[in-house]
């Protein structure tokens, strides 16, 4: 199983500059993290893999195949949550799970198993009879994502799926995503590093539309070894230091600040530590002067 995409570009009409840029990657079975900083190309990306929108340039191919020729046979394999999709308010959760498993062509046995399936995975079989419109943004997350699964697609493709999520639901998303990953290509754009840090086989990181890396969490995280240390600072210093330098972090204890710090050379004449870097560290590292 194998979606590839071969130096895909995508030039907006009217725009100078391109939202994704000869962008060259291969994904197999298992949980990739696709990473960057808002406007970097990812929904646009996805949008492409989904076949939702043409690249200017180039091709997706699944199973060595161009989407755009595959059709109707590519969408019964895909599940796709968007980052904004507009649902019905007067729909009641399982009503739109119906409404989604009747588009996806499913037929009604089928349908009314995997809707109460997913409605239970999602913890949302409680308020599967009230309306959309009086869920909070937590669960209209929760249910978009159930919609994406209701075929049980092989290529998994989620733009930013646990967006206003509490940490609670967050973990228990997270958890089934990597549990669904055994045998499914997903791809997941976030903000939130933690999530990709534990379940990614491979992070792809994209700036301006380009793909800068694609790599395991450990080799990623090794792109700010060296790196990031934190310094023992007082108080009454810490907002001049955060002007001067990109503070990462900001650690209080019983003998005063620790911040920490993403640079490729120490600061001198301050107490400091060496620290293991973090994903975010990364990011910091990476696409601080990235708009
Ligand atoms: N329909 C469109 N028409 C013109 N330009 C667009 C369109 N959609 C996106 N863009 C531009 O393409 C670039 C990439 O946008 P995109 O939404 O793919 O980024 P993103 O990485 O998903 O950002 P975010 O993290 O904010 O969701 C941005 O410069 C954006 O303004
Ligand atoms: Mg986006």
């Amino acid at each position: 199983m194998t979606l590839t995409l071969d130096e895909v570009t995508k030039l907006y009409p009217g725009r100078k500059t391109p939202a994704v840029r000869s962008f060259t990657s291969e994904l197999t079975a298992g949980v990739y993290g696709l990473l960057g900083p808002n406007g970097a190309g990812k929904s646009t990306l996805m949008k492409m893999m989904t076949d939702q929108l043409k690249p200017s340039a180039g091709a997706v191919r699944y199973e060595g195949r161009p989407i755009a020729s595959l059709g109707k046979s590519y969408r019964h394999v895909l599940g796709y949550m968007p980052q904004q999709q507009g649902m019905y308010a007067d729909f009641t959760g399982r009503r739109f799970l119906w409404y989604m498993a009747a588009l996806k062509g499913l037929d009604r046995k089928t349908t009314a198993a995997r809707t109460e399936e997913w409605l239970q995975r999602v913890n949302l079989e409680q308020d599967a009879d009230r309306k959309l419109g009086d869920y909070s943004g937590g669960m209209k997350q929760r249910l978009l994502l159930a919609q994406s699964l209701l075929n049980d697609p092989k290529v998994l493709i989620l733009d930013e799926p646990t967006a206003g999520v509490d940490p609670k639901e967050r973990i228990r998303i997270r958890n089934m995503i990597a549990t669904l990953a055994g045998d499914k290509i997903v791809l997941l754009a976030t903000h939130v590093v933690e999530d990709i840090e534990a379940i990614a086989k491979e992070i792809i990181l994209i700036r301006g539309g380009e793909k800068i890396a694609q790599a395991p969490p450990q080799a990623v995280l090794a792109m700010a070894e060296g790196r990031v240390r934190e310094y023992r600072i007082r108080e009454e210093e810490l907002q001049a230091f955060q002007e001067a330098h990109r503070v990462s972090q900001i650690k209080r204890d019983s003998g005063g600040i620790w911040v920490r710090v993403v640079q490729d050379e120490p600061l001198s004449g301050l107490p400091m530590r060496e620290a293991a870097p973090s994903l975010e560290d990364v990011y910091l590292h990476l696409f601080q002067d990235a708009t």
